[in-house]
């Protein structure tokens, strides 16, 4: 007869906040990572459990070990030591995420007060949109240390720049690293000067046009997905977020392109925007700041005023 002796792992805890379509997949992905144990928690009844267990049963085929659940109860997310912010209304097509910003605000704050009740040791990660506003809003609301508050839009839109520029390469995607800054709206800034296919700049291997060209297709990259779907994008998001995390969770230190607090960084004055950030367990533990041409100086200034303009509103809306 064999004994089987219970062993003690301490695995990391992951709550995940809003079990639509970006939640749930980022579930699923963070769960084919074995990142760690999983709560999935949506207001709607049965439809965290619903999905949890879906994923849990795939398990088995896909080899995962870790525990996921689906609950209503924010007590099921005590102690969690990462959590990612995936409620609010998601974009139709004709509208902008900025259209999101009233409604949202109002999801996110309550999220918000409840992750720092449950979670207070956690890092957040805030995928809503309007993605910039809300990783405002939610530091605002928690309280935490800046550096334990960050969202995720670089990572999704250097994918998809990347995607862009590998294809039209004809070259891996792996091979591709690019930088942005920036809000996450279509005034978002690549910046091809900065982005290099296995260490050549892409700039001696594409025509000024033909990046410009690209570029225009990251920024509208959200509504190209809405206008075909119908809805907003989700693989590629949840992909993102979970990229983050796993950065966070392992402490593994990439330097990401991540909407994070900058004072006298890029001279921003204390506002959530996108920048090159080295994330680690700490979550954003040092911002890069990379020299800028008057051009790309003068780009980051216009998407950071419209950061601007919407954090006034959540200010009003707080
Ligand atoms: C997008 C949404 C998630 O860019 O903001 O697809």
């Amino acid at each position: 007869m064999y004994l089987l002796k219970k062993v003690c792992v301490t695995r990391d805890k992951i709550t995940i906040v809003g079990a639509g379509n970006v939640g749930a997949t980022a579930a699923y992905t963070a769960a084919n990572k074995e990142l760690g144990d999983i709560v999935l928690l949506d207001i709607v009844k049965g439809l965290a459990a619903g999905k949890a267990l879906d994923i849990a049963e795939a398990g088995p085929i896909r080899l995962y070990d870790c525990d996921i659940v689906g609950t209503t109860d924010w007590q099921e997310t005590a102690d969690s030591n990462l959590v990612i912010i995936t409620s609010g209304l998601p974009r139709k097509p004709g509208m902008s995420r900025d259209d999101l910003l009233a409604k949202n605000v109002r999801i996110i704050k309550e999220v918000a007060e409840k992750t720092a009740k449950y979670s207070p040791d956690s890092v957040i990660i805030v995928v809503s949109n309007p993605l910039d506003a809300m990783v405002y809003a939610a530091y605002k609301v928690t309280g935490f240390a800046k550096n334990r508050v960050v969202g995720m839009a670089g990572a999704l839109d250097s994918a998809r720049f990347s995607y862009f520029l590998a294809r039209e390469l004809g070259v891996s995607v792996e091979n591709i690293k690019c930088v942005l800054l920036g809000g996450h709206g279509d005034d978002m800034v690549p910046l091809p000067r900065y982005t290099c296919v296995s260490g050549i700049p892409v700039t001696e291997l594409l025509s000024e046009e033909k990046i410009a060209e690209l570029i225009e297709r990251t920024r509208k990259g959200g509504s190209e997905v809405v206008n075909l779907l119908g809805y907003s994008a989700y693989y590629a998001p949840a992909a993102g977020a979970v990229e983050m995390a796993e950065a966070v969770l392992k402490d593994k230190k990439p330097v990401l392109s991540c909407c994070a607090y900058c004072d006298r960084e890029y001279g921003v004055g204390g506002y959530f925007v996108g920048v090159p950030a080295v994330l680690g367990k700490n979550g954003v533990e040092r911002i890069i700041e990379l020299s800028l041409t008057e051009l790309e100086w003068a780009e980051f200034n216009k998407s950071l005023a419209h950061v601007k303009e919407l954090v006034q509103k959540v200010d009003e809306l707080l």
